[in-house]
C-alpha cells in the first residue's frame, strides 16, 4: 500500500495543493500548530475511520469553508486508484470516479496504521484501553470476531442485571447456571482469537522494540486470563465467583476483565517504563499491528506516526527514520535535527498551512 500523492482544499489550516509522496519515508516537519498533524489525518480519513483525534467531521473544514475536499492517489496491490473525500455536513466518497454508498466503505481500499501521542494511554491507562487495542485490531482481520464480542457483551449486561435481582428473588438462580455456561462458551471464543492474535503480534513486536531500543532491552507481550482461556476453566471461575459476584453485581471473571501484559526486560511497562520505552512500545506495537495486517492481507498498510521523536534519542528516532523500509511511513516532527537524520525519503516543511516539499 502507497500513498502516491495527497491534494486537499478548504481541509483545516492546510492552504490548497498536492503534494506527492515518497515511496518510503515521508517527513512532515514545522514549528508547532502549523498543520503536520492536519496533514496526516487528511491522509488517514482515507482509511474510511474516523479522526485519530477524536475531531468531528465539521471541524475538519477550514473556517469560513462550506466544504473539504480531498483526493489521494494511491497504489494497492500494484494497481493504481483514486479516492476522493468531500466532507460537508457529511462526507461523501468515491473511488476510481464511482460513488460509494458510505465513507466508511474506503475501509478495506486504503489500509493505513495511526499512531498519535493519545495513543501513549495504550501503555499508560488500565487494561481497558489494551482490550480496546486488540479487539479493533482482531475486528479488522477477522470480522466474525465483532459479532461474537457484542453477544458477549450483551449476554455480559444480562447476567449483571440478573445478578442485581438475585439479591431479592433466589428463584431466578437456575437462570444463573445458563448465562454462566453461554458465558463461558462465548468468552472462551473471544480468549481464543485474542491468543491467536497476540501470537501474530509476537512474531513481530519483539524484533521491533529491540530494533528501536537498539538491541539493548526486550518487550513481551502475553495475554492474561482473568478466569482461564477454555470453556471448562471458565465455567468453574464463574461459578466459584458467583457469591461475591451478586454481591457486587458485577461479574469478575472473563474477557472483559483480562489484561494484555507489556512487559520491558521482564517489568510491566505501565508502572516501570521510561518514557522513551513507553512511547516505544507503543510504536512497536502500532508497526506490529501493520505488520500482522501484512501477513494477512498480503497488503503492508501505510504507517502514519504523529509526533513520534520527542522523548527519543538518536538511536531510537535513527531506526524509525532509516529501518524500517519495506512500508510506507508518514512522520511528523517539530526538530529539523531529526530530519537530518532522514537518509532515504522527502521531507516537507509545514509553515502557516503551506506544505512545502524540500529539496
Ligand atoms: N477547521 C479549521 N480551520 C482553520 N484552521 C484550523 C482548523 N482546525 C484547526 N486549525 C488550525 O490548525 C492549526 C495547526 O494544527 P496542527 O494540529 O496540524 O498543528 P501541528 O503542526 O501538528 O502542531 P504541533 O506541533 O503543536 O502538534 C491549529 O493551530 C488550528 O488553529
Ligand atoms: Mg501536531
Amino acid at each position: 500500500m502507497r500513498a502516491k500523492s495527497v491534494e486537499f482544499q478548504s481541509f483545516r489550516n492546510l492552504k490548497s495543493a498536492k503534494i506527492q509522496c515518497h515511496p518510503s519515508v515521508n517527513v512532515i516537519y514545522g514549528d508547532n500548530a502549523q498543520g503536520k498533524t492536519n496533514l496526516l489525518e487528511a491522509i488517514w480519513l482515507f482509511s474510511g475511520a474516523k479522526s485519530f483525534r477524536g475531531a468531528k467531521d465539521s471541524e475538519c473544514i477550514a473556517h469560513g469553508s462550506e466544504l473539504a475536499r480531498l483526493s489521494l492517489e494511491f497504489e494497492s496491490l500494484g494497481r493504481n486508484h483514486t479516492a476522493g473525500l468531500d466532507i460537508s455536513n457529511k462526507r461523501s466518497a468515491t473511488l476510481d470516479g464511482v460513488s460509494l454508498k458510505t465513507a466508511g466503505e474506503l475501509a478495506g481500499n486504503f489500509k493505513a496504521v495511526v499512531f498519535s501521542p493519545t495513543h501513549l494511554s495504550l501503555i499508560k491507562d488500565g487494561p481497558g484501553v489494551r482490550r480496546r487495542f486488540i479487539d479493533t485490531a482482531i475486528g479488522q482481520i477477522w470480522p466474525k470476531y465483532i459479532g461474537i464480542l457484542k453477544n458477549y457483551t450483551h449476554l455480559l449486561a444480562q447476567r449483571n442485571a440478573l445478578l442485581k435481582d438475585l439479591r431479592y428473588s433466589t428463584q431466578l438462580y437456575d437462570m444463573l447456571s445458563v448465562y454462566d455456561s453461554q458465558l463461558a462458551d462465548l468468552g472462551s471464543k473471544i480468549t481464543a482469537y485474542r491468543n491467536r492474535y497476540i501470537d501474530r503480534l509476537n512474531e513481530f513486536v519483539g524484533d521491533i522494540y529491540s530494533g528501536i531500543s537498539g538491541g539493548k532491552e526486550i518487550l513481551t507481550v502475553e495475554y492474561e486470563a482473568t478466569g482461564g482461556c477454555d470453556v471448562d476453566s471458565l465455567l468453574n471461575a464463574l461459578k466459584e465467583n458467583q457469591s461475591s459476584d451478586i454481591s457486587t453485581a458485577t461479574t469478575s471473571v472473563g474477557p472483559h476483565r483480562d489484561e494484555l501484559s507489556v512487559k520491558i526486560n521482564d517489568m510491566a511497562a505501565r508502572s516501570f517504563g521510561s518514557q522513551g520505552q513507553q512511547r516505544s512500545a507503543v510504536i512497536a506495537l502500532k508497526l506490529s499491528e501493520a505488520a500482522v495486517i501484512n501477513q494477512i492481507t498480503g497488503e503492508q498498510p501505510v504507517a502514519l506516526l504523529d509526533d513520534v521523536m520527542s522523548e527519543l534519542d538518536e538511536g531510537r528516532q535513527d531506526y524509525i527514520l532509516n529501518h524500517i523500509k519495506d512500508w510506507q511511513v508518514f512522520i511528523t516532527c517539530c526538530d529539523r535535527n531529526s530530519v537530518k537524520l532522514l537518509k532515504e525519503g522527502t521531507s516537507f516543511k509545514v509553515e502557516k498551512g503551506e506544505v512545502k516539499e524540500e529539496k
